[in-house]
Formats: structure tokens, sequence, C-alpha cells
């Protein structure tokens, strides 16, 4: 494991309940617009089943709520009990019916049947293993299923990008991340009809693919 997340899932239960305050300063103001990007690019049918692995206290269920339809499952996960105890409270006190929140680590989540699209937003680098998380995530998606991630990974194609890729990486000291540039080619690799998104000049990617049916 890197230096970077040793003991996350401690830090992930003391930072839960400032976590959207710390998440707006280090997006510099763009988290809000993130989750709608994200909110934007899913694809899941009527009564489909989108699962947020890293769903921290449910920043991004809102947005997804809002373009999926009332019979569709939003399913969050996440490993920190302070970040899951927050969430169910926001599912409380919003009536979100059809929304369910796990406390656990996300490679031992397992759904009975496969589900329609996976979201990673701002917990890819975050997790150990992305190889590993992405395979897991693949493993759970019905073929032709969505994959879609929003993170800070490291680009290399335009002039500044030596200067967001420096914030990157002061921001993944703080927040106990592992940006890596393979994470591109991983899901090149696996996935099929990759689409990719630079926003706020590349500090963060939107990625979005299929596995192959
Ligand atoms: C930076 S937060 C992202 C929260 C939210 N998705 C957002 O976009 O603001 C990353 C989350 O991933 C969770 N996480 C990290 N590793 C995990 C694992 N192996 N299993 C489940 N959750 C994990 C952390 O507890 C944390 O809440």
């Amino acid at each position: 494991m890197d230096i970077r997340q040793v003991a996350n899932r401690n830090k992930y239960d003391l930072a839960a309940s400032s976590y959207d305050l710390i998440a707006f300063m280090l997006s510099l103001g763009q988290a809000r617009k993130l989750y709608e990007e994200v909110a934007q690019n899913l694809d899941i049918p009527a009564d489909g089943t989108v699962v947020e692995f890293g769903c921290g206290p449910a920043s991004v269920v809102p947005s997804l709520l809002r373009v999926i339809d009332d019979s569709a499952k939003i399913i969050g996960i996440d490993f920190s009990q302070q970040m899951i105890a927050i969430a169910n409270r926001k599912k409380a006190a919003n009536g979100w019916h059809n929304v369910q929140f796990e406390c656990m680590d996300m490679y031992d989540f397992s759904p009975a049947q496969k589900v329609d699209a996976v979201v990673f937003c701002l917990a890819l680098t975050a997790m150990p293993d992305y190889q590993k998380a992405l395979d897991h995530a693949l493993s759970i998606l019905k073929p032709g299923g969505q994959l879609l991630i929003v993170d800070s990974i490291p680009l290399h194609f335009k002039w500044y990008h030596p200067l967001t890729n420096a914030y990157i990486y002061l921001k993944s000291l703080v927040v106990g991340a592992k940006p890596v540039a393979e994470i591109f080619e991983y899901i090149d690799q696996k996935t099929i009809a990759v689409e990719k998104k630079t926003m706020a000049l590349g500090v963060y990617t939107l990625i979005k693919s299929r596995t192959p049916q």
C-alpha cells in the first residue's frame, strides 16, 4: 500500500462531519459541478441499479436522484462508519426510498444480481489498489454495464498539465490518494466505448465506459 493511504479508514471517519466542506475547498469549489457531471453522464434503465463505491456522506446521491427514475435504485458503499451514518441521516431526512447504504469494504460487496452502473466519484484513487477496485467493479456489472469515474489522475497532453499534476500530487498528500496515469491504460484494456472529459484544467477527469457485451 502507498504510504499516502495508510490509516485511511480512520482518517475518513474523522473527516466525515466536515467532508462536504473539505471536498468543496480541495476541489477549488468544483465539487458540486463534478457531482452534476457524474449524474448527467449516468445511463441506467428506468428500473436499473447504480452502485456508488466510496459514497462518503452521500455527497453525489442528490445529483444522481435528480436523473434516475423513481423505480431505479442507488446503493452506496463506504467502509467508514461515520460516512455511512451521515449518509443514512440524509436518507431519513429526505425520504430517499430508493437509496440504500452499506458500511463495508467495497471488495466485500457482492450483489445478488449484476448491476447496471458503477460509479467511483473521487474514490478510485482513494482505494489502495486501483486494479483490484476496477476488477471488482467490472465483476458486478452486467454485460454492457456502465463504469463511471471522476477523479484526479495525472495528465500529460497540455503545456499546463505539469502544474495541474503538481496540484493533484499535493492534494493526494492531504486526502490520502494515489493518483496514477496507468488508470487510463487499465480502463482502455478492460472496457469498451471509453470516453474521457477533463474538467478544471485537468485537475479532474471524467471517464465513462462499458463492459464488453
Ligand atoms: C474522497 S471520498 C469520496 C466521497 C464521495 N464519493 C464524493 O464524491 O465526494 C472517498 C471515500 O472512499 C471511501 N473508501 C476508501 N476506500 C474504500 C474501500 N476499500 N471500501 C469502501 N469505501 C472506501 C472512504 O471512506 C471515503 O468516504
